[in-house]
């Protein structure tokens, strides 16, 4: 039997949009009961450093309150682990963060990381919260990361993404390295075969570990279908895509949309 594909929704972009006006709307609590309804597996945010869009009484509200479990994305800072541990979340997912970046622009660094992220699982292990690794997808992270002890990673998928939206004529996912995509078609198509590759043989050989696969970052409506062929990833992040198309459809709708992607 296929392993089920759980679809974690990302809804930081709605406390984006709140925060372009900082009043409390729209609310991103809203968002959980719709998501919920419509196939999401679970709920996940990020609690950055500057706090740009989710705000701690956002993360404590949302942890409170929803029926799904709630994976808090953070970065290896002690003041952020120290709200992690108070706010007990399902999982954390310790994640890199530049402050002038847009978005998260590559997996931790394990290995020049390794001691302060080995100080921060430990803190959040005591007091019993799972550990997911935000990592690129190679073999050297993956095993710093059962090393470490982490329960899951999350393989960056933000280079596939990027190379398919500059061979499908999109404007890249992040616009790190763009110009290293500045490349004819017949090169990008074997790059994009190439960064494939690299998700589904680290996919392989972390389950092999004994760890949980994940995946996230740039996923969306047209890049998705070759990562929900991969069958040791079992849950995917999704939000900007989502969050962007339900400007248009609704939330349930681009929640239940993507679920339907997300089937196997
Ligand atoms: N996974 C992780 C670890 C992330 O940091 C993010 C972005 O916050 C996502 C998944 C979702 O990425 P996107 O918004 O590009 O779908």
């Amino acid at each position: 039997m296929k392993n089920k594909l759980d679809l974690g929704v990302n809804i930081d972009h709605i406390a984006v949009l709140r925060e372009a006006r900082r009043i409390n709307d729209p609310d991103p609590v809203l968002a959980l009961g719709i998501c919920a309804q419509n196939g999401a597996d679970q709920i996940t945010i990020h609690l950055r450093e500057d706090r740009r869009h989710i705000q701690d009484e956002d993360a404590r509200r949302i942890i409170a309150i929803s029926v799904l479990p709630v994976n808090l994305e953070c970065a290896i800072d002690e003041e952020i682990i120290n709200i992690v541990k108070a706010l007990h979340p399902h999982r954390a997912t310790l994640v890199p963060e530049k402050r002038e970046e847009v978005t998260t622009e590559g997996g931790l660094d394990v290995k020049g990381s390794f001691e302060g992220i080995d100080k921060a699982i430990k803190e959040l292990k005591s007091r019993e919260i799972e550990i997911s690794l935000f990592i690129d997808p190679t073999i050297e992270a993956i095993n710093a990361s059962l090393k470490l002890g982490a329960d899951m990673v999350e393989l960056h998928t933000g280079s596939y993404a990027n190379i398919y939206a500059m061979l499908n004529g999109s404007l890249p996912h992040s616009h790190h390295k763009i110009h290293e995509l500045d490349l004819p078609r017949a090169e990008l198509k074997t790059k994009l075969n190439n960064a494939l590759e690299e998700i589904k043989s680290a996919a392989r050989y972390a389950k092999g570990l004994g760890l949980e696969v994940a995946a996230g970052h740039g996923l969306n409506y047209q890049n998705v279908s070759d990562i929900v062929e991969i069958e040791e990833i079992t849950e995917l992040n999704i939000g900007q895509s989502i969050i962007a198309r339900s400007v248009f459809t609704g939330l349930g709708e681009a929640v239940k949309e993507m679920r339907n992607l997300c089937q196997r």
